[in-house]
């Protein structure tokens, strides 16, 4: 087990760079499974998610060569189409593969996906929706097997804009016969980015980043190289350590239309922000104000900042709530933060957050990714030495996030324990 142990209370200054999108990345790679001609993408982080992934790829008979942050994907030999229950199981967004599998040879074998522990996650709209595309759908035990003559594109509503269920449509249906039209689709920029990444190989996918995605199917695709955006969920992260702890940074390779009501509510925390067109800049106040935040779909306030923002709020001046509605278990990070001295309350999918004036280093316990980075900025934030016990939940999401802390005068470092 890995732990970081965090001595607190520097101010964190300086300039920080954010890695490419977890989330845009893993959809992303499975393009390269529809495409049977070699993709070259950049800005991919070095990431346990994209690790894992890549090494799926490669049991279904890809090649893949990797240098940094470029990777070639070539699935010309791709004979394949189960993907293994046990990395299946180690990563939720391993399901948007089977969409990519299914378009491509009309068949695909897998197992209920895994993930970080924040709610029940169902797949029902992934399934439901493959239904409708004329995907016969078999259920044994923990395994799902699709199969279909031929994709037939049709009308499909969404119940709930989720984000890996319009990802798996789209993934379909690049080489359907007609049209698929997608309403209350998930407006995320990640979706957007995987659109614009199959239209630079031929697919013709319109309206991503709206809630009316229509995609047209096409006969084949080309090669293409394309670079990724980067990590709005990264950005926000080392906004708020440097705003947890009164610091001033400036984070540059950032989006930051991608991350406008997360930049509102640091600014009405009292936070200074200044923009240009790919670098965020952010002065922190002596001592943060409290807010409310309601978590919703793109582009309301991400469900993934919602720790990361919990975390900073302990300290900050009066009572913040913080409403999840997206993860019904997304606040076991706040059990942990209260050991650390913070007065939190959860009320049915409310937290209310009255500010203290210091917390104090313990031995926590990282539950899910995020939620794990939670801890660590309250480490930052900390009287004495905190402890942040399984990390490899961070780890699985940010690139060098110990590094990055370093560089902007964290003291921080990882620890192996036997
Ligand atoms: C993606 C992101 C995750 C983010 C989430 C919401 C990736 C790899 N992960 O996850 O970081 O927190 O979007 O922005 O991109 N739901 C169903 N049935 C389904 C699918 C989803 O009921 O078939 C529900 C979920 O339980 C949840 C909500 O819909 O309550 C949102 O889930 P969804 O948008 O699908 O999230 P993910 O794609 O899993």
């Amino acid at each position: 087990m890995l732990s970081y142990i965090i001595k607190g209370k520097t101010k964190l200054s300086g300039k920080a760079e954010a890695s490419g999108s977890k989330n845009a990345a893993l959809p992303i790679i499975a393009t390269a499974i529809l495409n049977p001609e070699p993709i070259t993408l950049y800005n991919i982080p070095n990431i346990e998610d994209t690790r894992i992934t890549l090494e799926i790829l490669k049991i279904l008979g890809c090649t893949v060569e990797k240098k940094n942050d470029k990777i070639t994907i070539c699935s010309k030999n791709m004979n394949k189409t189960t993907i293994p229950k046990e990395l299946m199981h180690k990563l939720r967004s391993t399901v948007v593969l089977a969409g990519a599998i299914i378009g491509r040879f009309k068949k695909a074998t897998f197992a209920f996906p895994g993930g970080c522990n924040i709610g029940a996650r169902p797949i029902d709209l992934h399934l439901e929706a493959f239904k409708k595309l004329g995907i016969d759908i078999e259920e044994k035990d923990d395994i799902i097997n699709c199969t279909c003559k031929e994709i037939i594109g049709k009308r499909i509503k969404l119940r709930f804009p989720s984000v890996g269920a319009t990802e798996n449509i789209i993934l379909a249906s690049v080489y359907a016969k007609g049209a698929t039209h997608i309403t209350n689709a998930a407006k995320e920029p990640e979706i957007k980015d995987l659109a614009r990444c199959l239209n630079s190989m031929g697919a013709k996918v319109y309206g991503a980043g709206t809630s009316e995605i229509t995609i047209f199917g096409v006969r084949q695709l080309h090669r293409t190289t394309y670079k990724i955006i980067s990590d709005r969920i990264e950005t926000g992260t080392l906004l708020c350590a440097a705003a947890g702890t009164g610091g001033n940074i400036t984070i540059k390779n950032a989006n930051p239309e991608n991350l406008l009501t997360v930049l509102y509510s640091l600014k009405e925390a009292g936070c200074q922000i200044t923009l240009s067109k790919n670098s965020i800049k952010l002065k922190a106040p002596k001592k943060l104000k409290a807010i409310n935040i309601k978590t919703e779909p793109y582009p309301g306030f991400p469900t993934d900042m919602q720790p990361i923002i919990g975390a900073i709020l302990t300290k900050a001046e009066g009572e913040s709530i913080i409403e999840e509605n997206i993860f019904e278990n997304r606040f076991k990070y706040a059990d942990e933060l209260s050991r650390m001295g913070a007065n939190i309350e959860i009320k049915d999918k409310k937290l209310i957050i009255k500010g203290v004036d210091n917390l104090y280093g313990k031995e926590v316990m990282s539950k899910d990714l995020r939620g794990g980075a939670a801890l660590v900025i309250a480490g930052l934030m900390s009287e004495g030495i905190t402890k942040v016990e399984n990390i490899e939940y961070i780890l699985r999401g940010y690139e060098n996030l110990d590094e990055k802390l370093i560089n902007l005068g964290a003291n921080i470092k990882k620890e192996k324990v036997v």
